[in-house]
């Protein structure tokens, strides 16, 4: 019998990532043959640890942070949406040793706001928290849905400024500052990096109102201070990012195996777990 096909996950740090128990998972219930590791590699050696995994004969990896702008430049091609979020999430090995890279980070998030949440898009009203990485490599994604307007607030508001000024298309998109971003959104997503260190995006009262749904990106064991605070806000719903994450693994393992496994039950085992 052959030997698995192999997968990771590569970040620093990554010891806390769930993509190993997710991967394995799917791969259970689509009676797929592989295993799936995580690799702890430093900014200095994603590089080398990268190409030494697919010499030795690797299938594919997901990338985490801080790595996912770097491995753009080991890819030999990249889909669409990974040039426009100028970042990568996904790497599979192609023929001859080259690289495709893919970003499923936006199609996770709106998978889980429109299927699972039941939160639609189009024609919505929507509020961007934050103008770095994370942001960028949703916005593509959330544009397609055809929202009827984005605005990216940040707390240094030329980024925001920048960020609205390169995805200026047909939907209506404008930067500003956190303290003054307006009101009447149906949905505000938090896409700092301020859940992380437990601090809150400082927005001014009367941005929630009683119909807006609120999503965080980051996601915890505990609901992170954002949702907390959406809540206390009377927030008609708050959610983490745990779905964003299952559906971003999804795309994944589509990618990479050509079947697209079930999320819903491997969210409910992770939410039990
Ligand atoms: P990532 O790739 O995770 O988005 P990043 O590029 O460092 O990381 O961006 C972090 C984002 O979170 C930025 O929008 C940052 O705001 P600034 O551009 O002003 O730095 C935002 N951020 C981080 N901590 C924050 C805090 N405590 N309050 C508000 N915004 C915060």
């Amino acid at each position: 019998m052959s030997s698995p096909d192999r997968y990771a996950v590569i970040g620093h740090p990554v010891a806390h990532s769930r993509s190993p128990r997710i991967h394995a998972l799917f791969a259970a219930q689509t009676g797929q043959s592989l295993v799936y590791e995580r690799i702890d590699a430093t900014p200095a050696e994603f590089a080398a640890v990268t190409r030494a995994f697919f010499a030795g004969g690797g299938r594919g990896l997901n990338v985490t942070l801080p790595h996912k702008e770097a491995a753009s430049a080991l890819c030999a091609h990249l889909t669409a949406r990974a040039r426009r979020a100028r970042a990568v999430n996904t790497l599979k090995a192609e023929g001859g040793g080259a690289l495709l890279g893919d970003n499923t980070d936006g199609a996770g998030l709106v998978r889980d706001l429109e299927a699972n949440l039941g939160v639609p898009l189009a024609g919505r009203r929507l509020l961007l928290l934050g103008a770095g990485g994370a942001v960028r490599g949703v916005l593509d994604p959330l544009l397609q849905r055809g929202p009827a307007e984005i605005v990216i607030a940040n707390r240094t508001p030329a980024r925001a400024l920048g960020l609205a000024a390169e995805f200026a298309g047909t939907v209506p998109i404008r930067g500003c500052g956190l303290d003054a971003p307006g009101t009447g959104f149906d949905l505000i997503i938090n896409g700092t990096s301020a859940s992380l260190a437990g601090e809150l995006p400082g927005l001014p009262p009367g941005v929630v109102q009683p119909g807006t749904v609120c999503y965080d990106m980051a996601y915890g064991r505990e609901d992170t201070v954002f949702v907390r605070w959406a809540c206390a806000q009377g927030a008609a719903r708050a959610a983490m990012g745990l779905g964003m994450l299952v559906e971003q693994a999804a795309e994944s393992f589509l990618l990479w195996r050509g079947v697209r496994p079930e999320t819903a039950p491997v969210l409910a085992a992770l939410q039990r777990e």
